[in-house]
């Protein structure tokens, strides 16, 4: 069965485009099939997933917006034949507001036909509720929370969760939201650990367990367009287990209550 997973947080450089290549790579590791949608005209998951060349982008399938026009713009990615993008520009951007109330459908529609053939849909959002997000809420099943350990998670995730009850109570009625996943945790941090309580105590069957590590890794798979699961390094195989877990606790269902820090001793 495919699921549709829309991944928000509104601030940005939280961790969207990383907890979204890290999932795709988790499904490309477990041999499932994944299409990453880039609904973030910064384009920075296209960039990740090693795509090649291409004209048609979401920008051009929203436009459009006919039953099924998504997989027009399907490419495949650099890290091999069951992953595969539908990458973002910097004219998306344009698509970003709209006074037409049945634009927010836009994507949905678009997708028609072309969801089902994936085991997994990830959709990466940009950092503020626009019109792409919306179209995003409006076309997934569950809507993954990104935010770091710090000062902002509480109110942040209080605005997304609020974004998600109203998509869920308009555009889309079978819209749930997936949990809370915290990322970029420095165990040892005293703040991080203190965060994580205070979010966890907010929201206490929504902050997902395991909360993904801060490690070097993760940019540098990244910087070279493959899946950190592929990369050779201790922080890399951290990171790896937390996002294995992460995909199968969504796959699943589960939204699990009690976050655990690893103690481990910090790689980099
Ligand atoms: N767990 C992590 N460990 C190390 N660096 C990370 C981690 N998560 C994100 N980053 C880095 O933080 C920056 C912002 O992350 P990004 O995923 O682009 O955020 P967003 O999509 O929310 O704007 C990027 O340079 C990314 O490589
Ligand atoms: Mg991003």
């Amino acid at each position: 069965m495919s699921v549709t997973v829309a991944v928000l947080s509104l601030k940005g450089g939280v961790g969207k485009s990383s907890v979204t290549v890290g999932l795709a790579g988790a499904a490309w590791e477990s041999n499932r099939s994944v299409l990453v949608v880039d609904c973030d005209p910064q384009a920075n998951s296209t960039l990740c997933l090693d795509v090649p060349p291409h004209t048609f982008t979401l920008s051009d399938v929203l436009a459009d917006g006919r039953p099924g026009i998504a997989a027009e713009a399907i490419v495949p990615s650099g890290w091999g034949p069951r992953v595969h993008a539908i990458p973002a520009e910097e004219a998306l951007a344009h698509r970003d507001t709209s006074t037409i109330p049945s634009s927010a459908a836009r994507l949905r529609l678009s997708l028609t036909g072309v969801a089902d053939r994936y085991d997994l849909v990830l959709l990466d959002c940009p950092p503020s509720l626009g019109e792409l997000t919306r179209n995003a809420l409006a076309a997934a099943d569950l809507a993954l929370i990104v935010t770091e350990p710090g000062f902002f998670a509480l109110r942040g995730a209080e605005q997304a969760l609020r974004a998600i009850d109203v998509a869920s109570t308009s555009i889309n009625l079978g819209l749930r939201p997936a949990g809370i996943v915290i990322n970029r945790v420095r165990a040892h941090l005293n703040e991080h650990a203190f965060r994580i309580a205070e979010l966890t105590r907010a929201y206490p069957n929504l902050v997902l367990d395991p909360v993904i590590p801060e490690r070097t890794a993760v940019q540098q798979a990244q910087g070279a367009g493959v899946p950190v699961q592929a990369w050779p390094s201790p922080g890399a195989r951290e990171v790896t287990e937390a996002f294995d877990d992460l995909l199968e606790a969504l796959l699943a269902g589960r939204a699990a209550t009690t976050p655990t820090i690893s103690t481990a001793r910090e790689q980099r």
